[in-house]
């Protein structure tokens, strides 16, 4: 097993002698860590077979789940798609860089590994400018799945990655924490009809809007191997704000009351509304900062046996909301209250 290196750069002006270190090791089919504007992902060459089976080794992912190629420059993409048509296009300059994952139909040019078999592929071009150096300087397609072990909450930091894979990747480029918090938006455009798979940063009105017609939505299977916190069971109260509170104080009473250690993750306005172990996760105002708080905020309550987490609406609502929704054991829908 492999000792992990942790190189510290400056997320927004990183050292160009970090990057070509990072991006060599890639090319030679090592494993290396690096922040996204999403998440952390670990790079791999995904013209090396053995390369990606030892990524898909390292996470304990199951080998029918495709991974996505990251490109530094749009263009790029021709080389890897059967057809960029108009659609495509028109997304591709209205998000790309940033995180809009397209699944175009494939050019077979990359091992079936890479695409567990599909004729699509997925593609994005990061907006990050870690991510973006050291794809150009390993001057090879570059797969990158979120870098944690697989069915665990994505890592926002270089800690959480080290907290997952340790040991079982080369490299972590350690660019501080990542903006967004959550994984890309994926959008299949391989059809007629733009179909989401998977919500995210970008969202369903934004892609619509810039589509020009109205999109279908066909979530993703949950992925073969379930999520799952260390510990914790996670509880989904949603509802209006006042039901939700109502709810989670009786719920932590009778939780509590059977002996549970119980935490609860609420919006930072909120916080002072519960008793006992309560972490602030972003504002009730801006569903952003919610996004941006949550996988960390899941990572440090995780050791609890009870998580109560508030629901969550605005913008990023859905996006958030798919992902409590994967984690959660139970969802509770708060009737009533103001
Ligand atoms: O924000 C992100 O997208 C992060 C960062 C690191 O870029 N990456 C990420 O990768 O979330 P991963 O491997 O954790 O999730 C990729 C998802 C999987 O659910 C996979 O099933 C789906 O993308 N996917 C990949 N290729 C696909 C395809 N051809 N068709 C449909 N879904 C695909
Ligand atoms: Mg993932």
């Amino acid at each position: 097993m492999p000792e992990t290196t942790v190189w510290r750069v400056d997320g927004s002006r990183p050292d160009n002698v970090v990057l070509s270190k990072a991006g060599a090791l890639i090319a030679r089919g090592r494993l290396v860590a690096f922040p996204t504007e999403t998440v952390y992902g670990i790079g791999v060459n995904a013209l090396d077979e053995a390369a990606v089976r030892a990524l898909f080794a390292a996470k304990g992912r199951p080998a029918d789940n495709p991974l996505i190629l990251h490109l530094a420059a749009p263009e790029d993409v021709t080389a890897y798609v059967g057809e960029v048509t108009a659609l495509a296009a028109g997304l591709m300059e209205a998000f790309w860089p940033g995180p809009l994952t397209l699944v175009f139909r494939g050019a077979g040019r990359l091992p079936r590994m890479v695409t567990g078999g599909l004729e699509t592929i997925a593609v994005r071009v990061p907006a990050h400018p870690v991510a973006l150096g050291i794809i150009r300087a390993a001057g090879v397609p570059v797969v990158a799945p979120s870098a944690n072990a697989s069915g665990r909450p994505s890592p926002t930091t270089a800690a959480h990655v080290m907290a997952d894979m340790a040991g079982k990747i080369d490299a972590v480029v350690d660019g501080g924490p990542t903006f967004v918090g959550i994984e890309s938006t994926i959008l299949d455009v391989s059809g007629d009809v733009p179909k989401i798979l998977r919500h995210g940063a970008v969202s369903v009105g934004e892609i619509a809007a810039v589509c020009g017609m109205s999109l279908q939505e066909e979530f993703l299977r949950k992925e073969q191997k379930p999520t799952s916190l260390s510990r914790a069971r996670l509880i989904l109260v949603e509802g209006t704000p006042g039901s939700v509170t109502d709810a989670i104080v009786r719920l932590h009473a009778s939780f509590t009351a059977d002996g549970n250690d119980v935490a609860v993750l609420a919006r930072e306005e909120r916080v002072g509304l519960y008793p006992g172990v309560v972490a602030a996760c972003g504002s009730s105002t801006d569903s952003r900062s919610v996004a941006a708080a949550l996988y960390a905020a899941l990572r440090q309550l995780e050791n609890a046996d009870v998580i109560l987490v508030e629901g969550v609406a605005g913008e990023m609502g859905a996006a958030v909301r798919q992902r409590l929704h994967e984690f959660a054991s139970q969802v509770v829908r708060a009737e009533g209250g103001s």
